[in-house]
């Protein structure tokens, strides 16, 4: 067979689409916003998790979601929030999945995990998450929470002993904490973080008007590319869109998967492409508490499907490489800032790649 050149997110996207008119296309990966109660209120929370909200989904109503999700060929469910942990169905929630066949994974501010081990060691998690916004003290004061960074590590001893199979660490970088990435990375790494991402801020939440400055982008991008280059496993987030000459370097090659291999549910069943949480109006495809999920799955993310390129800015439209970036990370679209293709180009010219 001849060798198929062309880069991978024009490939993914007709592999998908081929899917699609076969009817085989499956939500491979899931996401779920289980709650907007936090035991933190992280002044830059894009959820700005504070308590539950009233109309969030029934243990019911979940556990039926995850069956809808197993027949429609979901492996992985990932749980978010607020702090997934702190539902009381957190337990049954897990088994269901394993029941069905659906790996799990949380996300976490590894605050109130040793007195929850015990009922994590049985939910028997895929994959965990641990946040960390700062190198000790600083992390606290970001977080809002003192002792939340002593804690933070704690939990990453624990799930390195529980032996989980992957454990990771996630910091959302921002002025206050760019020059301490490499101290909270070593951190994470003696504590048994398998790898660490790299998030750029979303502005919606509280954290609404919150951006990062290029030259602080540019630090980073050339920080993670050192240590990428040095073999360590670090990696920016996929919020930042088509990277150019860094793409595929500092991240594996940008594709957006919303509606071909990957959906939202937010807490109160709204199902959307990416958690773009001030926009439900704008953006569902539908509800769980009113709409079968393989209804929306097949009969909605058309903005995802098809008429992509027609919903993408002017600058989008007249730009080289559009057909790669496909008009950046939605997320960050619809919150307005979200093409960083001019940093990276001066970063890799910094480089010399
Ligand atoms: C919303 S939190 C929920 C899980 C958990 N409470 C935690 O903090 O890890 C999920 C992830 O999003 C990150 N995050 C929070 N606000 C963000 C924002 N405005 N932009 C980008 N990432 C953000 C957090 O640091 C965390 O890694
Ligand atoms: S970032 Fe996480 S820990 Fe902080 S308030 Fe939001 S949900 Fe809670
Ligand atoms: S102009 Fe649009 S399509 Fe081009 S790199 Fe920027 S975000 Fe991507």
């Amino acid at each position: 067979m001849k060798d198929d050149d062309r880069p991978l997110q024009i490939r993914a996207e007709e592999e998908y689409r081929t899917q699609f008119e076969n009817k085989t296309l499956a939500p491979f990966y899931v996401q779920w916003i289980a709650t907007h109660k936090c035991n933190f209120k992280c002044p830059h929370c894009g959820t700005a998790a504070d308590e539950a909200k009233p109309d969030e989904l029934t243990t019911e109503q979940i556990l039926n979601v995850i069956d809808q999700l197993a027949e429609m060929g979901t492996k992985v469910l990932s749980l978010t929030g607020g702090e997934a942990i702190l539902r009381p169905d957190f337990p049954e929630v897990m088994q269901r999945c394993k029941e069905r066949g659906i790996m799990t994974g949380f996300v976490t501010n590894g605050f109130a995990i040793k007195e929850n081990r015990k009922m994590i060691e049985e939910a028997e998690p895929f994959s965990v998450m641990v946040s960390l916004d700062g190198y000790r003290d600083n992390h606290d004061k970001i977080r809002g929470t003192k002792g939340a960074y002593a804690k933070a590590m704690e939990a990453l001893d624990i799930f390195t002993e529980m032996e989980l199979p992957v454990v990771a660490t996630a910091t959302v970088y921002m002025e206050e904490n760019v020059d301490e990435i490499p101290l909270i990375y070593d951190d994470c790494v003696a504590h048994g973080s398998m790898r660490h991402r790299i998030q750029t801020i979303v502005p919606e939440g509280r954290a609404v008007g919150m951006k990062n400055d290029p030259v602080i982008m540019k630090k980073v991008f050339k920080y993670v590319y050192e240590m990428k280059q040095k073999g360590h496993n670090i990696e920016v987030c996929e919020g930042h869109g088509y990277l150019g000459p860094l793409d595929g370097v500092i991240r594996p090659p940008f594709f957006c998967g919303c509606g071909w291999n990957t959906f939202t549910i937010m807490a109160d069943g709204e199902v959307m492409g990416c958690p773009a949480l001030e926009f439900p109006e704008l953006y569902s495809e539908g509800n769980v508490k009113e709409v079968p999920i393989a209804d929306m799955w097949w009969k909605g993310f058309t903005r995802f499907r098809e008429t992509l390129f027609d919903d993408v800015p002017q600058d989008c439209k007249d730009c080289d490489v559009l057909d790669l970036c496909r008009g950046a990370c939605w997320l960050q679209r619809v919150n307005g800032d979200y093409c960083f293709i001019d940093t990276a180009r001066e970063v890799a010219k910094e480089l010399g790649l």
